[in-house]
């Protein structure tokens, strides 16, 4: 099977809409849970993709989002990198808050696209790069921000070591977590909670307690 063409995938396979948190933020997000995830499941697999992450807004990237938007001092004239973007929502909301430039960086070449296509719906510039990070050095970030990534603990514990290395060298790291099982249980600082409306489907509750955490 050839892998499919991802512009167009995108397109037949989502809606535009708002995340429940994010109302001034469009994107293409899957209409249907269950169909989209089971066609990537059976078709896309074979092909090598993964899970249509970028399909929908996590309760973490909607938190930090949020949290971005009404406390745009955060990333106002900052170099932004967002980690694991996905759907790029959070660094959309950081081009709109007002940071200098934001990489939004997603290892799944599907997440890159919906990246760009969701970037321009939202009028924003945003650089996009599929290249994994993890252990790199930091390219002049002042700021990461990290939505929805402690849901598997190689992953959460190679990100806690890059991006504690990078804290420690003065660059500010923020986290938005629905309370994932591989979140960092200390070093953290909670600096505000949302209740985040979700569906059942997803993650089998309507509303999810979502905090934004600084790595300390
Ligand atoms: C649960 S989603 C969160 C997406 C977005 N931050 C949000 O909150 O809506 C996790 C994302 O991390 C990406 N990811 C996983 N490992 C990664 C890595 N090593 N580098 C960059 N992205 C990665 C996945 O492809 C996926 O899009």
């Amino acid at each position: 099977m050839t892998t499919p063409d991802p512009v167009a995938f995108i397109r037949a396979n989502t809606i535009l809409h708002e995340p429940p948190l994010i109302p001034e933020i469009r994107l293409h997000l899957a209409s249907e849970i269950v169909p989209i995830w089971q066609m990537t499941e059976e078709e896309l697999e074979r092909t090598g993709l993964p899970p249509p992450f970028w399909a929908f807004a996590w309760a973490g990237g909607q938190a930090l989002s949020r949290y971005i938007l009404d406390h745009p001092d955060v990333v106002r004239g900052k170099r932004i990198l967002d980690f694991g973007s996905g759907s790029g929502l959070i660094a959309i909301a950081a081009m709109k808050a007002g940071a200098r430039s934001v990489l939004a960086a997603d290892i799944d070449p599907f997440a890159a696209t919906a990246i760009a296509l969701n970037a321009k719906v939202n009028d924003v510039s945003v650089v996009v790069t599929d290249e994994n990070l993890i252990g790199t050095a930091n390219q002049g970030w002042d700021v990461v921000l990290i939505g929805d990534m402690c849901y598997e603990r190689p992953l959460a514990e190679s990100i806690e070591i890059w991006v504690r290395n990078m804290v420690a060298q003065g660059t500010t790291a923020l986290i938005g977590d629905p309370g994932r099982t591989y979140l960092p249980k200390m070093g953290l600082d909670k600096l505000i909670s949302y209740a985040v409306k979700t569906t059942r489907e997803l993650e089998d509750t309507d509303v999810r307690n979502t905090s934004v955490w600084r790595i300390v």
